[in-house]
């Protein structure tokens, strides 16, 4: 993503404390304390310009809501959207919504094991050369420390246009001996998909017709369990 140089952009995003986070590391364990409550945390990890994480925060009131990505310019502007999606007179922003600057890379520090339930990784880059390929974000390595952050009910849900990246992503996961379940080679085939919120991304790829690719990772036991339970089920129905 190119971004323009722009003055005061750091200022902008320092004193919004209310839903910018510039120190992370600081909240390590502390999250629900920040957000004053024990709802699940739902991160997406490069979230861009933020349309995904504003829109579902107003949409699931029920869960608290953490876009992360490391440039102060893409920070700035999802604050913006945040506002915008939380449709107050006063300005602010969701109360279950924070945006965090960091590096990915870094992600051990700023969330402790188990404080996760749900993982969203939103048109990642691809990064095609072989020699970049731990940089992908479904790479193994990156994939166990997922599984460390969430809890018993955690999962992973992946969107991308990219077919290598998908097919990556695929082995990653198998290697990890790591469940699937709603996985899609053209999400959109028949439309826009019911219950999915459209990122930047996917909304320009959708209006170009271009296969969207998705799959959902079912991490924790007692996810695992019920995602069982509702298979016996299914194969019991007449
Ligand atoms: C291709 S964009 C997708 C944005 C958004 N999720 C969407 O679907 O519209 C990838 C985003 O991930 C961010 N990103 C990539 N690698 C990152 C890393 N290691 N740490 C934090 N953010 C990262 C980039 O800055 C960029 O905003």
């Amino acid at each position: 993503m190119r971004l323009r140089g722009r003055k005061g952009i750091r200022e902008t995003i320092e004193s919004q404390h209310d839903l910018v986070v510039l120190n992370p590391a600081e909240w390590k364990g502390r999250w629900a304390e920040r957000f004053g409550n024990e709802k699940p945390i739902h991160v997406e990890l490069g979230m861009g310009k933020g349309k995904f994480i504003s829109e579902m925060s107003v949409l699931h009131p029920d869960c608290n809501f953490i876009g992360v990505d490391m440039y102060d310019e893409l920070i700035r502007r999802a604050s913006e959207k945040a506002r915008a999606a939380a449709g107050r007179e006063d300005g602010s922003a969701p109360d279950n919504l924070a945006l965090a600057l960091f590096n990915i890379e870094r992600i051990a520090d700023v969330f402790d094991e188990g404080e996760l339930r749900r993982i969203y990784l939103n048109f990642s880059d691809p990064w095609p050369k072989k020699r970049h390929a731990r940089r992908r974000l479904t790479h193994a390595g990156f994939v166990r420390q997922y599984v460390r952050l969430l809890d018993s009910r955690g999962e992973i849900h992946f969107k991308t246009d990219s077919r290598p990246l998908f097919e990556f992503s695929l082995n990653s996961f198998a290697d990890l001996n790591i469940r699937l379940r709603r996985i899609s080679l053209d999400l959109h085939k028949d439309g826009p998909a019911p219950d999915n919120v459209m990122t930047e991304y996917e909304s320009k790829f959708y209006e170009q017709q271009m296969p969207i690719y998705r799959l959902e990772a079912v991490i924790g036991q007692e996810a695992l369990a019920e995602h069982e339970a509702s298979l016996a089920l299914a194969e019991r129905q007449p």
